[in-house]
């Protein structure tokens, strides 16, 4: 089978044997993922049109109790300026957000135990009474099963939390051994049981990572059916333990974005930040591969440059309001439009 037909069968079948997945993973050409790009872009444009939702990521911890050998922020990193925004803060980048268009707001932070249950209701209490017609997005790390209840009943709609590889021997590879496989997958079942619209995902190139481990990704996706999929490059951060590997490639993420929205047509697939760093036009580049979401940074400037998960983030110096702004230009420019809605996962 070549791999134009591998993509095709995708399509119709929205799975493929794991040898056509490893297949296609390690032997794609230039001309396949063209393919690929302009059939993953027609079935979205089928099921969303031509719009894309924006979604305004509010970094507000980082503080991080864990250890992830790849991530910027973990624990081990001594040279961090660790911060925690207020709720009042919080609260204001919310209404700064909502003036410029965002109807979804998404508390993204590190595992930071100051930020209890108790507190996060609190906050998630305040966003539903201020703004009833836009969706919470939590991405918190792991909790607990009561916990996730909690916050659901709290108002939260979404939960994002990458299973970052279904390969239980690479995921030993990325994270110290208080972090088990089991226990990330149990809370992604959780999440989904809780109620919420939950997000996967994985970077692309992690270090180990193989043709194989990739396939096993796309296989637990699909099986797992989220609402929505974070994928993006690995890009190495100098203070870490994977500091010297080298970054994931911008077309292999390309393409399983593409193969990911063949999958599954109706899945909520976001234009990475870390997309957008390792290529200036990652973003627009993404949505012609099938993507339909952008998550601008609605962070206050002054702690932006103290949340890097990798080197060279883009957008750490760019306002709220001119992140908006761009973000429609750079659409306009393809013939997508930026609309203002929840942007809500919906199978029919
Ligand atoms: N490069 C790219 N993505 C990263 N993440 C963490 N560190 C890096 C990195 N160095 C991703 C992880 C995590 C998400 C919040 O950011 O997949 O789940």
């Amino acid at each position: 089978m070549t791999n134009i037909e591998r993509i095709d069968l995708l399509k119709k079948e929205t799975q493929l044997p794991h040898e056509d997945w490893t297949a296609l993973i390690s032997t794609f050409t230039e001309d396949d993922r063209t393919y690929a790009a302009d059939t993953a872009r027609g079935i979205a444009e089928n099921v969303f049109g031509r719009k894309i939702f924006f979604r305004g990521i509010i970094e507000f911890t980082s503080f991080c109790c864990r250890d992830c050998y790849y991530c910027g922020i973990r624990r081990s990193n001594k040279k961090v300026t660790r911060y925690r925004l207020t709720e009042e803060q919080i609260l204001e980048c919310c209404r700064e957000g909502y003036d410029f268009g965002y109807r979804t707001f998404v508390l993204q932070g590190g595992e930071d135990a100051c930020f209890t249950d108790e507190r996060m209701v609190s906050i998630i209490g305040r966003i539903r009474a201020e703004y009833p017609d836009c969706a919470i997005t939590l991405s918190l790390g792991e909790r607990g099963r009561e916990s996730f209840l909690n916050l659901r009943k709290a108002g939260a709609d979404r939960y994002l939390l990458r299973h970052e590889t279904a390969d239980p021997a690479h995921f030993a590879k990325l994270k110290p051994a208080d972090q088990t496989y089991e226990h990330r997958f149990g809370c992604l079942r959780d999440l989904k049981e809780a109620g919420f619209q939950t997000g996967c995902g994985m970077m692309v190139g992690a270090p180990y990572q193989t043709a194989e481990t990739l396939a096993a990704d796309m296989e637990f996706m699909r099986g797992f059916e989220p609402a929505m999929i974070g994928i993006g490059p690995f890009i190495p951060h100098k203070d870490t333990p994977f500091g010297s590997f080298k970054a994931g490639s911008t077309e292999l993420t390309l393409f399983l974005l593409s193969l990911t929205r063949i999958m599954m047509p109706h899945v909520l697939l976001p234009a990475t930040t870390a997309l957008g760093t390792v290529r200036q036009d990652g973003r627009r580049m993404g949505v012609l591969a099938g993507c339909n979401v952008i998550m601008p940074n609605l962070s206050p400037l002054s702690v932006r440059k103290n949340y890097l998960l990798y080197d060279n983030k883009a957008g750490v110096d760019i306002s709220a309001e001119q992140s908006v702004k761009i973000l429609r230009e750079q659409m306009e420019q393809i013939g997508y439009e930026v609309v203002s809605c929840r942007g809500d996962f919906r199978e029919d």
